[in-house]
């Protein structure tokens, strides 16, 4: 059996939290990612919760103590409290997140927080109806804030957004942001748009450099927070008048991958080593035959795999069309 300190690779870096994703499926169509929805290609052959079970066994006994579960969108999965559980009751996983596009957290979020979920990721682009529903494709803006409300009132304490900055879209309403972030304990994460295999137009008109927010934070008196050792790619800021946080996640900037520690498996049973490579390795032949051990030990050779950074910068996006079929 592989050791717990197993999931570390060739540049030092250790691998303590893993995304997965149990769908490719989403009913958005958010014009970064499925401006047509879903194509008749996505795969709907999911992993079953018992694949899962042996997947979450086998991170587990390598040190793995955090799991995201990604989509596509999980909440299509009417299974999706049960692999909540699973991850929530297995020895060494301390944490559940869970990124989603919020459209069934006012119904279920009482349910998530029962099975174990103890934190959330929200996509919103816009606070302005008619603009999320320009970016998304669904009139929805209205519920997923009030599901929020309820994922907080439910006992969901780490809540956090996402918002991808887009030139022609979002990125002239940053004061609705900062006017939300002024009121409510949250992190309001702005994402730079990443090129991928289906968006190359959307992305010369769109990409924003994070950077440029940045300045405006420092401007304006953000404060920088100190990353904690195990932190991820996030850079936080805080400010005195807000009672909310900002994050600036930023993959074109220098050295973004340097603090990468996460691996990824899509919903297929691929291992991915990160969002941007090769096709990932199909693991799920192990997975159908429940052996962990063997599951490990391909995880831990694959790992050495690992290059030091992605080549975005050079408009190398892998095998990634899009995000939904990765999680982000
Ligand atoms: N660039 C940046 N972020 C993206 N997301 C999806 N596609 C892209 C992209 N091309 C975001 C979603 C979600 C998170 C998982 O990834 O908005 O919040
Ligand atoms: Fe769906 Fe998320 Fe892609 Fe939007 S970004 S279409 S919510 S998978």
């Amino acid at each position: 059996m592989a050791l717990q300190t197993a999931l570390q690779d060739t540049f030092g870096r250790r691998f303590h939290y893993l995304r997965l994703s149990i769908t490719e499926m989403c009913n958005f169509r958010c014009n970064y990612c499925l401006p047509n929805g879903n194509d008749c290609n996505t795969l709907k052959n999911d992993l079953s919760i018992t694949e899962i079970d042996t997947l979450v066994k086998a991170f587990a006994a390598m040190g793995t103590s955090k799991i995201r579960i990604t989509g596509g969108e999980p909440a299509l999965r009417k299974d999706l409290t049960d692999i909540i559980e699973l991850c929530k009751n297995t020895p060494s996983i301390k944490k559940v997140a869970m990124t989603t596009n919020g459209y069934l957290l006012k119904r279920d979020a009482k349910a998530y927080k029962r099975a174990g979920l103890d934190a959330i990721n929200v996509s919103a682009d816009s606070l302005d109806p008619r603009m999320f529903a320009a970016i998304t494709g669904r009139q929805k803006l209205e519920d997923i804030l009030s599901g929020v409300d309820h994922a907080a009132a439910a006992g969901i304490d780490t809540i956090k957004f996402n918002t991808v900055m887009l030139k022609q879209f979002n990125y002239k309403e940053l004061g609705a942001f900062f006017d939300y972030i002024k009121h409510h304990r949250v992190t309001w994460r702005f994402i730079e748009l990443m090129q991928t295999g289906d968006n190359h137009n959307f992305f010369k008109q769109n990409h924003v450099p994070g950077n440029a927010l940045k300045d405006v934070l420092l401007e304006q008196g953000w404060q920088r927070i100190v990353r904690t050792k195990d932190a991820g790619p996030a850079q936080e800021f805080s400010h005195p008048d807000f009672m909310g946080n900002i994050g600036l996640i930023m993959p074109y900037s220098k050295d973004f991958c340097s603090s990468c520690n996460r691996l990824r498996i899509s919903s297929q049973g691929k291992l991915h080593l990160c969002l941007f490579a090769e096709e990932g390795i199909n693991i799920r032949p192990l997975l159908l035959a429940q052996d962990i051990e063997k599951t490990c030990d391909v995880i831990v050779n694959h790992l050495q795999s690992k290059t030091i950074s992605h080549k975005l910068t050079n408009g190398f996006t892998g095998a990634t069309r899009q995000l939904a079929m990765l999680g982000g």
